[in-house]
């Protein structure tokens, strides 16, 4: 069974019991904004009842996050419905964590049908956000005693040990300091400054050829953003549900119930999605 592109990292209880993936350690507390989806979907239901998915309303708002932090404009295709499934297990197993080397982090990916391109070109996302210390926490401390991993400006790890103060702190570190709320390129500027924050992001930098790539898209912010948008494209296309498989959540929290039969109305082409929206 697939949970991609279906929206499973949304629900809060599974039909048939267990701890589902919004819950696992790599999501929990790191994910938030729900409220905000809920509110997308509440306003749906009020103006087109049961036809746009929770799938398709991460997609969009994923688009929208990008167009609002980065002025990048795309279009994504529509179409995707909603699992109901979801499982801590799927989060743990196919997440990839920030100790990965570069070939764990390619293959990783390639499961998902997305190339080492498409990793390097998705891991720029990193130039918006936080992370919480503990992701990073073993590269500056080992302890009580400072340390500076491989790869780390000695400046840069003295900066997050202020933020940082030690292993048991819960504080968040933004992951590309100088412009933490604009989707620019700095993410590959800041690799060979030593300032890649995750042992995995220093990883770009290590292995030849994805530094090749790293550089590239330092030193051309356009042809980043025209392929970043590319590769969102592609990553929302993985793993999805059309046709009669799965439904159109009427609450992204639960799956409806069982009464409830709800169709989603449309053409579709090559791989289900929709053109464009
Ligand atoms: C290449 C493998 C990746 C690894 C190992 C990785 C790892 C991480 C980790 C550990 C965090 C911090 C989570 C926390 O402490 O709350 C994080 C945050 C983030 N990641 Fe990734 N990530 C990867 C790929 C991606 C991709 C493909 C995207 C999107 C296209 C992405 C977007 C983000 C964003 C936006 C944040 C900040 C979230 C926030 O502010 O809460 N990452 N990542
Ligand atoms: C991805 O990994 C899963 C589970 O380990 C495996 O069953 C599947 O065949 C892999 N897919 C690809 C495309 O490598
Ligand atoms: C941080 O604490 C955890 C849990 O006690 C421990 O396993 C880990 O080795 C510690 N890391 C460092 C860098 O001290
Ligand atoms: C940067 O990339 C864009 C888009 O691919 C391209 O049109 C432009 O010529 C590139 N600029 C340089 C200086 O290479």
């Amino acid at each position: 069974i697939a949970h991609g592109c279906d929206a499973s990292v949304l629900l809060a209880t599974n039909p048939g019991g267990g701890r589902t993936e919004r819950v696992a350690p790599p999501n929990n507390p790191s994910l938030r904004g729900f409220e905000v989806i809920d509110a997308a979907k509440a306003a749906l239901e009020r103006s087109c009842p049961r036809t746009v998915s929770c799938a398709d309303i991460l997609a969009f708002a994923a688009r929208d996050s990008i167009t609002l932090t980065g002025n990048v404009v795309y279009s994504v295709p529509a179409g995707r419905r909603d699992g109901s499934i979801s499982r801590e297990e799927d989060a743990n197993n196919n997440l990839p964590p920030p100790t990965f080397t570069a070939q764990q982090l390619i293959d990783r990916f390639k499961n998902k049908t997305l190339t080492a391109e498409e990793m390097v070109l998705l891991s720029g996302a990193h130039t918006v956000g936080r992370s919480f210390c503990s992701s990073f926490v073993d590269r500056i401390w080992n302890g009580n005693t400072p340390i500076v991993d491989a790869g780390l400006s000695p400046s840069y790890a003295a900066q997050l040990r202020v933020l940082c103060p030690s292993n048991t702190s819960q504080a968040t570190a933004p992951i590309d300091p100088g412009s933490p709320n604009v989707l620019d390129n700095n993410y590959y500027k800041l690799l060979p400054r030593g300032m890649g924050l995750f042992f995995s992001d220093n990883q770009l930098r290590v292995d030849g050829n994805l530094n090749v790539l790293v550089n590239r898209f330092a030193g051309n912010e356009t042809l980043w953003k025209e392929r970043f948008a590319t590769a969102m494209v592609n990553m929302g296309r993985i793993q999805v549900q059309t046709g009669n498989c799965g439904q159109v959540r009427l609450n992204c929290n639960v799956v409806n119930p069982m009464s409830s039969s709800v169709s989603l109305a449309g053409s579709v082409e090559d791989d289900g999605l929709a053109a464009t929206s």
